[in-house]
């Protein structure tokens, strides 16, 4: 019964908005002809968002918290013409690209350079009041592991960086060569579900002691020696790669002050609406979700976090761990309007 609900609810989701998500998957001539990021989920994110209102009548402000190349933002806008978003991401490079995109819907948009960390001084800076909407679609964008010298790629060389804000002290280079052996297997097993953490920590220290590790192809060499290519599908330094990415941008930390920012600006009726592509970051956001329920400061706004469809997994591998979770906030904490 319930997953007739969730098909039906699905399919009227993807339906919905099935012209405008063709339009953001298309080409992005400042790219070369490609996309810059591939929207995951897109339909999926509108109609959540939405939770049942009329996209036509919708107004007020919504949060895009992880604005990216801004393809979920551009959906939304085009998708509810009333509505006003606020448009943060910590990086630079990403609210740039996303400016390009959007520059056209004039005031109805703002685009602000912010961590989740920030948010909640950010919204009261810009005196927007109380939310219809937050969205995050958390991780990393195409962007990212697309431009070799960002540093997040363990195909492209580049150097050991890794950081979504360039402004942060640390970089993968320093946990790297300097954290513990023991620290370094913890931080690849908790936060990049890596089993042979230990083997790959102890690769690194060893090799560290002949020179620094200071490029992505050194480190990704390092660890596919250490555990042997047996030709699967994932490379063998995906998950190392994806726990350091956490800890540089400290993405576990950001994340919960993020959904405490959404709770508190959300107005009663406002949807948050995450996109997580880790299961200890949905763990996370599972947690919160489950004890705003019980506690009723929230209602589920679908009974199963939705998936990518097949039909999406072909167009875009990347959504392959993509899950969404949707939550409507059903009473206020007194906050100034
Ligand atoms: C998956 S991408 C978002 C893509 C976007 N939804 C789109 O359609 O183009 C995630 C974005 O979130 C940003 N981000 C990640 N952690 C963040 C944080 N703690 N604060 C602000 N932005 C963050 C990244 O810089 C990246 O641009």
């Amino acid at each position: 019964m319930g997953g007739a609900t969730e098909r039906s609810e699905r399919c009227s989701g993807s339906e919905m908005f099935s012209a405008e998500v063709m339009q953001v998957r298309g080409e992005d001539p400042e790219y070369g002809g490609q996309p810059v990021h591939v929207p995951v989920l897109a339909g999926e994110v509108i109609h959540t968002l939405l939770a049942g209102r009329d996209p036509q009548e919708l107004e007020g402000w919504f949060v895009d918290g992880t604005t990216g190349a801004g393809g979920h933002a551009q959906l939304l806008l085009q998708s509810c013409p009333r509505v006003r978003l606020l448009c943060t991401d910590q990086d630079p490079d990403a609210l740039h690209l996303a400016g390009e995109k959007l520059g056209h819907f004039g005031d109805r948009v703002r685009l602000r350079q912010s961590r989740h960390s920030e948010l909640c001084r950010v919204i009261r800076k810009e005196r927007i009041g109380r939310l219809q909407g937050v969205l995050f679609d958390l991780g990393v964008c195409s962007l990212h592991l697309d431009r070799p010298e960002r540093g997040f790629s363990f195909q492209q060389d580049g150097p050991l960086d890794m950081r979504m804000d360039p402004t942060r002290d640390r970089t993968a280079a320093e946990i790297v060569n300097h954290w513990d052996e023991s620290d370094l297997a913890d931080l690849f097993y908790y936060e990049g579900n890596e089993t042979r953490a230990r083997k790959i920590a102890s690769a690194i220290v060893e090799a560290r002691r002949r020179a620094p590790f200071l490029r992505t192809s050194a480190l990704a060499q390092t660890i596919s020696i250490c555990l042997g290519n047996p030709g699967g599908k994932i490379h063998p330094a995906t998950k190392t790669f994806q726990a350091l990415r956490r800890a540089v941008n400290e993405e576990g930390e950001e994340l919960l002050l993020g959904l405490q920012a959404a709770e508190y600006w959300l107005d009663v009726g406002g949807v948050l609406a995450v996109i997580s592509f880790h299961s200890g970051e949905d763990r996370v956001v599972k947690r919160f979700v489950q004890s705003g329920v019980k506690e009723s400061r929230w209602k589920t706004a679908m009974k199963k976090p939705l998936t990518p469809t097949r039909e999406e997994l072909r167009i875009n591998r990347r959504a392959r761990s993509a899950k969404l979770r949707g939550v409507v906030r059903v009473r206020n904490q007194g906050v100034e309007s």
